[in-house]
């Protein structure tokens, strides 16, 4: 059923212009050119049916146009294909001013959870067709507890699951790029790591190797281009958003597609440290960050510290009918973070 919709009515399905479920979990919107996109997992043919990354998009933050697949499942390589077992979860597109190049970062995986590996796409378009570059892992190192076996990290580089990229509003090196950055759950989701990415966006901050080898965040440049943060706090979807001068993450803890509380912490530098200052949501009972797992914070009033949560409330047997809880954010002058819950709520609420 099409629908007009004026107000935000979080955890109730919420249709597009063809009247169908907004399939874009574990998403994040770009804003571009006075346009919001919206990306996420297509999950609407199932789990392992995924059909790529989807696009939506949308003037008024209400009302979605579906822009179709922006990158297809069946345009990855032949090992992360639906028919072998491949999904991409929890993308996010960033723009390159320089290059002029809209990125798209991923978790690319294999049923198993296994594969764990960081998936770069580029495209020239918002809605894409995007190409699909490589996939790989940033960072070598060895943890205080070992390796993860179980996604082969002393051979292939430490495991990139939950992830996020963020670009922010400074230019350090003055190239004309603002710096970006991405985190994402690592060593078997034990710790975060948080990565400067290159100017292009499409590789981490350092002279690309030749010959290619992979990864170049090693302990030589810890601190410097990469961090370790929450180490063995075993946090899972990581959403940095930025106010006042301060760098805030908010993340999950691990319980699968289960929601548990969130937690945000505040730092004065993108790559940290952060301190944990604890659980942003007021009135939510069980603690289960009202029932979702964060996946983007997008500004509405950056100024006043006025955001919008957005979270999944995942079904996992029918995880394309999974809900989007979307929730006013406020940041008070203290840098306290609150999320309240509301049944509908509308922008105006915020400004
Ligand atoms: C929790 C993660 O945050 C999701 O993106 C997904 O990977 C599920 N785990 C799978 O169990």
């Amino acid at each position: 059923m099409t629908v007009t919709y004026s107000t935000f009515k979080p955890g109730q399905l919420w249709n597009d212009n063809r009247g169908k479920h907004i399939s874009a979990h574990g998403g994040g919107i770009l804003v571009h050119e006075g346009i919001y996109y919206w990306y996420g997992e297509d999950n609407s043919e199932g789990y392992l049916n995924n059909v790529g990354v989807s696009c939506y998009s949308s003037t008024d933050l209400y009302n979605w146009k579906y822009e179709g697949t922006a990158l297809r499942q069946e345009d990855m390589p032949e090992e992360l294909q639906g028919k072998n077992n491949g999904r991409v979860e929890r993308p996010k597109v960033i723009y390159n001013t320089k290059t002029k190049k809209f990125v798209m970062w991923m978790h690319a995986e294999r049923s198993g959870y296994a594969f764990s590996s960081a998936g770069v796409a580029i495209s020239d378009s918002p809605t894409g067709p995007f190409t699909f570059l490589f996939y790989d892992r940033p960072v070598l190192f060895q943890p205080e507890n070992g390796f993860d076996k179980h996604t082969n990290e002393e051979e292939l580089g430490n495991s990139f699951r939950d992830m996020h990229v963020f670009v922010d509003d400074v230019d350090s090196n003055g190239d004309g790029v603002n710096d970006a950055y991405v985190y994402y759950a690592s060593e078997g989701n034990w710790t975060l790591y948080i990565v400067r990415l290159n100017s292009d966006y499409t590789w981490v901050d350092l002279p690309d190797d030749p010959d290619r080898v992979r990864p170049q965040c090693t302990e030589k440049n810890l601190g410097e281009v990469w961090s370790r943060q929450f180490i063995r706090k075993m946090r899972e979807a990581p959403t940095p958003f930025k106010y006042k001068e301060k760098y805030y993450i908010i993340s999950s803890a691990c319980t699968g597609w289960k929601p548990n509380q969130a937690e945000y912490a505040i730092a004065d530098k993108p790559l940290g440290d952060y301190q944990t200052i604890g659980d942003p949501c007021v009135g939510d009972d069980d603690k289960t960050t009202f029932h979702s797992q964060s996946t983007f914070v997008l500004p509405i009033d950056k100024k006043n510290g006025k955001f919008i949560y957005i979270g999944d409330r995942w079904t996992p047997d029918e995880l394309g009918k999974s809900l989007h809880i979307w929730l006013p954010l406020e940041i008070d002058d203290n840098y306290n973070v609150t999320i309240r819950w509301q049944d509908e709520w509308e922008l105006s609420e915020l400004k």
